[in-house]
């Protein structure tokens, strides 16, 4: 069975996509997956998670303490097999380093697992309190417990 390679995307790589990475991690510990994250911006580069974010994976028995934030290369378009995208703005980003078909449709909201077709963002939990990350955790939890179902029936018909 290949490995799959997802990547999760946002601005900062401290809050929303580490907590995409560090939940897909432990739903697919069982699977040849392997999962990352990447922030848009080089704003907190080498930096771990934000406490908020570490906290509320704690909280669901989810260590994240050890991811550093660093900065989405064109390369990544290339060497990830899927990519999800917390927001627009991260997805038009991603856009920008697309150099083919094939790469393009690689790249989709997270949140379109969970609600197909409506392109909705992950709200950006940075300047508010912590309930912003209680509801981002449930909203990643969601989509990537659908992820891991999916990925799950893929490898058992490889099989
Ligand atoms: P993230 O949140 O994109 O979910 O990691 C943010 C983190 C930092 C900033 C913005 C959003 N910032 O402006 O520094």
């Amino acid at each position: 069975m290949k490995q799959k390679k997802i990547l999760m995307v946002c601005l900062g790589n401290i809050c929303r996509s580490p907590l995409a990475e560090g939940i897909l991690t432990e739903k697919c510990k069982h699977l040849p997956v392997f999962v990352d994250s990447a922030g848009t911006s080089g704003y907190h580069i080498g930096e771990a998670p934000d406490q908020r974010a570490q906290y509320i994976a704690n909280v669901n028995q989810i260590n994240i303490g050890n991811q550093k934030a660093r900065k989405l290369t064109s390369k990544d378009i290339e060497t990830f097999d899927l990519i999800y995208v917390m927001d627009e703005s991260n997805y038009s980003t991603c856009l920008k380093l697309v150099k083919s078909r094939n790469d393009e449709i690689k790249i989709d909201f997270i949140l379109n697992v969970s609600n197909p077709g409506k392109n909705l963002n992950v709200p950006d939990p940075y300047f508010g309190g912590d309930k912003g990350f209680e509801n981002v955790y449930n909203l990643l939890n969601d989509s990537c417990e659908k992820i891991k179902i999916q990925l799950q029936k893929e490898f058992n018909a490889q099989r």
